[in-house]
């Protein structure tokens, strides 16, 4: 980008919203104006960017005047409602939320995988499903070598993936457990801490969570492939940041775990973490607030033809979220 630009945060108070802050300082992206917006709750609180403090202000229709970028991450009905008006308005707009990521005329970007079909927009575009965007900065550079014909996978997703209130609700259930004072639900419909729930997102009639889907849906539009068949079980676990997920893949070639290593280490946005005999593997405590994803537990399937088992990790408010926003953000 040649110019500065006056930059939107739409959602800034947010899990996510506040780390797309940290990441544009951290990032040095040209940002010549902040513009933070919120709800009207948050209208008048402060947030500090590049050493000052940027006043939240309330979303509105006429916010987006005069504004070239406008980061959105304040749910699907924020975005489907005020996208195509920041458009309107001049802005292009990249979307975290699910609003547009299956629309045809929407890039759904990774930019390691597809930076290329940023070109396409027409002022939209999507930021992939968290889960998803993680588990394909490794299956990426394994497809390119061996071609992914179908994968299973589980994952095992952080609270900061529901948003700022899924947090402190783990905090304060951890706090009441330790000292003995009833669990308060409120996020989640079971207690979340020393718990794990096989329930992210809304359940389907096919008795698969949307979650679960994104994987196979935004899978085949991210990577240009419609055949890629993919079968997920999304589970919410009691860690704070960052999402792992099991993968089995099969492929079409025949797979080598030397190869298979050779082409993650080779891979950007990636780090090689695989060294069982010495307890090194990719963990979410190591990947915490790292824009690098990590991947280990690299071996062959031994229930699948040319099949390979990995465990790939993020913070899925950077890589998931925030960081893949501005990397796209960068590349407009
Ligand atoms: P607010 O903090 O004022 O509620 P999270 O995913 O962490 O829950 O964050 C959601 C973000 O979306 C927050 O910044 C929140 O602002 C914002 N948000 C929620 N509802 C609205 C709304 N009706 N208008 C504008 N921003 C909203």
């Amino acid at each position: 980008m040649s110019r500065n630009l006056h930059v939107a945060i739409v959602g800034a108070t947010g899990a996510v919203g506040v780390e797309m802050l940290k990441v544009l300082e951290r990032r040095k992206f040209p940002v010549s104006k902040l513009t933070l917006l919120a709800s009207a709750r948050s209208a008048g609180k402060r947030l500090p960017f590049l050493g000052e403090e940027v006043e939240v202000q309330e979303l509105r229709e006429d916010s987006f005047a005069g504004i070239d970028v406008a980061l959105f991450s304040a749910g699907g009905s924020i975005s489907k409602h005020y996208g195509p008006i920041a458009v309107q308005a001049g802005a292009v707009v990249v979307d975290n939320s699910s609003a547009f990521r299956m629309d045809e005329h929407v890039p759904l970007v990774v930019p390691e995988v597809n930076g290329a079909d940023i070109a396409l927009s027409r002022g939209i575009i999507a930021n992939p499903n968290c889960t998803t965007a993680i588990t394909l900065m490794a299956l990426w550079p394994l497809h390119q070598a061996f071609g992914v014909k179908r994968l299973f996978a589980a994952s095992y997703q952080a609270v900061s993936g529901t948003g700022a209130q899924a947090i402190e609700e783990l905090r304060q259930q951890v706090e009441a457990l330790a000292s003995g004072r009833p669990v308060i639900k409120a996020v989640y419909p079971h207690q979340i801490a020393f718990n794990v729930l096989p329930h992210v997102d809304s359940f389907l009639e096919s008795g698969y969570t949307r979650e679960e889907m994104k994987m196979q849906n935004e899978g085949r539009r991210i990577m240009h492939h419609p055949g890629l068949k993919a079968s997920v079980t999304c589970v919410r676990v009691p860690v704070y940041r960052a999402h792992s997920v099991a993968v089995n893949a099969e492929f079409e070639r025949p797979v080598s775990v030397e190869k298979a290593r050779e082409v993650l280490a080779a891979a950007p946005g990636l780090k090689l973490v695989d060294d069982p005999a010495n307890c090194l593997y990719p963990m979410p405590l190591d990947c915490a607030e790292q824009d690098d994803c990590q991947v280990g537990r690299i071996r062959l399937d031994c229930a699948l033809e040319n099949g390979l088992a990995f465990w790939v990790a993020g913070d899925q408010l950077l890589k998931g979220a925030a960081l893949n926003a501005v990397q796209i953000a960068e590349r407009i």
